[in-house]
């Protein structure tokens, strides 16, 4: 993919309209991890330095296309000052004449910070009167969003139809870091997918039947599989409408000799509470009325020893309830195995990139943390993403 970049353009005196994606795990207005926020620092630099001034826009969480107090920007932007120690001026709009006459005044080395750009209905719609308004802002568009490059609205996709538009420093990093895995993995190449849906997972997987050379399956994902294979999976969390998509994929694997790995024993509870107690029970023992809420201890042995003779690892979503001692052992020591292996190892998705904080591990421990959840499945799926089409030279 051949993306136009920040070094080809002369950013002196411009001002830059930077779409980020600073889309955070906040808390009674506390974040709780500020990867993104921190990922979008070296961009920001890179445009100051150049000797522009900045306006930047993300959208976070959902609002639906209205005002919600507690979704609004300001933390954001307080995060970001604190983080580049330079003043940031947020302002309650995106498109309205006052913020055009703030953004019209901005000198190099200034930055402004827009509203949620989903409190305009406009935004997810595309709409083009909204895109051309976030593009009377500036004299560049420089997008960064990795994370929200799987969505074609207007201030990813739109806004780019009426700016030069380019990629920032963390698109080209995610990119490269991802086509790298798609293109010349070094092998074997193993899969390890967790967390709650196979919706968003499959697409993932059905590409990796041409890629991995084996499949680590967890989480409540892996549920669904146990069903598919015909184990009763009792009171536990699982998406009996999707069985036939999981027996599709398994027989795809079969005919295609490729090796799958489901939970040979599960730990099973009867509640969900952190001191539940928690049995190691093979899938057949899964009774009536028991959730399975982690990966048992023999298959973490088996999967880690696949963990170990890998080239290349990609990890998206946790193994089990890991916010739950009874039901952390299974993501715990997936993250460790990964984190202590020589592989090219590749982390997404935003509860697996808590979790590896949450054991002490960090960017250094992994080839590369994509801060994208949907945005890197999608791309690993071999996706068109809205956003990066515009971006491409
Ligand atoms: C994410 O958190 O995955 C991105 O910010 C995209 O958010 P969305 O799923 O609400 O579009």
């Amino acid at each position: 993919m051949n993306l136009r970049t920040l070094d080809e353009v002369d950013l002196a005196g411009k001002r830059v309209l930077l779409r980020a994606d600073l889309n955070v795990p906040m808390s009674d207005g506390v974040i709780q991890d500020d990867t993104r926020i921190q990922a979008v620092i070296p961009t920001i630099k890179a445009i100051l330095d150049g000797g522009a001034s900045l306006i930047i826009m993300t959208h976070f969480g959902r609002p639906k296309g209205q005002i919600v107090e507690s979704l609004k920007t300001d933390p954001l932007a307080d995060a970001l000052s604190e983080v580049l120690n330079l003043s940031i001026n947020k302002v309650d709009g995106c498109n309205e004449d006052f913020v055009k006459e703030m953004a019209q005044n901005l000198n190099p080395g200034e930055i402004m910070m827009l509203e949620n750009t989903r409190f305009y209905p406009e935004e997810k719609k595309n709409d083009d009167a909204f895109s051309k308004d976030l593009a009377e802002l500036a004299d560049l568009y420089v997008n960064d969003a990795f994370g929200a490059a799987h969505r074609a609205h207007a201030s990813t996709h739109g806004v780019a139809q009426h700016l030069p538009a380019y990629a920032g420093l963390l698109i080209e990093k995610e990119v490269n870091a991802l086509s790298s895995v798609l293109e010349s993995p070094k092998e074997p190449v193993c899969l390890i997918v967790g967390g709650a849906k196979i919706d968003t997972k499959i697409g993932v997987l059905e590409r990796f039947l041409d890629i991995a050379d084996y499949f680590l399956i967890g989480g409540a994902l892996a549920n669904t599989f146990l069903a598919a294979e015909g184990f009763d999976v009792g009171e536990s969390l699982y998406q009996e409408d999707k069985i036939t998509v999981a027996q599709n994929f398994l027989l795809s694997a079969e005919s295609k000799r490729e090796l799958v790995y489901l939970p040979l024993d599960v730990v099973v509870a009867d509640e969900i509470s952190s001191d539940a107690a928690a049995l190691d029970v093979k899938p057949e023992g899964v009774e009536l009325g028991m959730k399975i809420l982690d990966l048992g201890a023999l298959t973490i042995e088996t999967f880690k020893k696949s963990i170990a003779e890998a080239g290349t690892i990609i990890w998206n979503g946790p193994m089990g309830l890991y916010e739950f001692p009874p039901f952390e052992a299974g993501t715990k020591e997936i993250v460790e195995a990964i984190a202590q292996s020589d592989a090219n190892s590749i982390v997404g998705g935003g509860d697996s990139i808590d979790a590896l904080k949450k054991y002490g591990y960090s960017e250094k421990d992994f080839g590369h943390i994509s801060t994208g959840g949907g945005a890197m499945l999608e791309f690993l799926e071999g996706k068109e993403l809205p956003a990066l089409t515009m971006l491409q030279a």
